[in-house]
């Protein structure tokens, strides 16, 4: 038994704090202001995100599982993503653009109004600007099909008639979005895409901007 200060006691806490560095506990931050990180800090942060990293592959399926549990649509929005995916996987996709296509709606609970940019935001870091510029600008671009139905402007997509990447989201939303709510398409199971997830969302991370690596090597030519 010892009498140590323990992280599991909240009375050693402003003990611990004190402590100078080496640290007391392993995988545990000590700053109290990020302007005091060590970098034995930063590489418990860094530990935190890898291990962020590592979970968001499950997180984001986590995410389109819940989408099941729809009533409102003609099919539930599970249904229609892995649909939507079927068809660009059997179309010959790549694996990033069949990955894009079974996540493109999962930010619609924590999105409502914005959920194209919540995932275009999310998976930015590991697709090509094309695919998240059509994330972003799908829900636009998916108006097209049914405005003029319901007396809307079917033409709003227009005003990005511009970018380069105008094609492709019309495309997207033709062939692969706008048309996967039929309930006797015969898709694959979510298992046909996981393994797909996880090799597009692999990758390790960095912290945001120009790293302290970079900034010390920045002046020595
Ligand atoms: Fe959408
Ligand atoms: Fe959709």
């Amino acid at each position: 038994m010892s009498d140590s200060p323990s992280l599991d006691n909240p009375a050693d806490h402003e003990l611990l704090n004190d402590l100078p560095h080496p640290h007391a506990a392993p995988g545990h931050m000590y700053f109290h202001r990020m302007d005091d990180m060590t970098p034995d800090d930063f590489a418990v942060l860094q530990e935190v995100h890898e291990t962020n990293l590592a979970n968001l592959p499950n997180l984001l399926l986590g995410l389109l599982d819940s989408l099941g549990g729809d009533e409102a649509y003609p099919v539930d929005r599970k249904t229609h993503s892995l649909q939507a995916a079927t068809r660009a996987l059997r179309d010959g996709r790549d694996e990033e653009y069949v990955v894009v296509t079974l996540l493109h709606d999962v930010g619609e609970a924590l999105g409502p109004i914005n959920h194209g940019e919540v995932i275009a935001g999310i998976l930015h870091p590991f697709i090509s600007e094309g695919n998240y510029w059509m994330l972003k600008h799908h829900p636009v671009f998916q108006t097209h099909f049914y405005a003029a139905n319901v007396g809307l402007d079917p033409d709003v997509r227009d005003e990005f008639r511009n970018s380069p990447y105008f094609d492709q989201t019309a495309e997207f939303c033709a062939r692969y979005d706008e048309v996967s709510f039929d309930p006797d398409y015969d898709s694959e199971p979510i298992e046909t895409f996981v393994p797909m997830v996880q090799r597009v969302l692999a990758t390790s991370w960095q912290p945001p901007g120009k790293s302290a690596a970079a900034i010390g090597t920045e002046d020595s030519d």
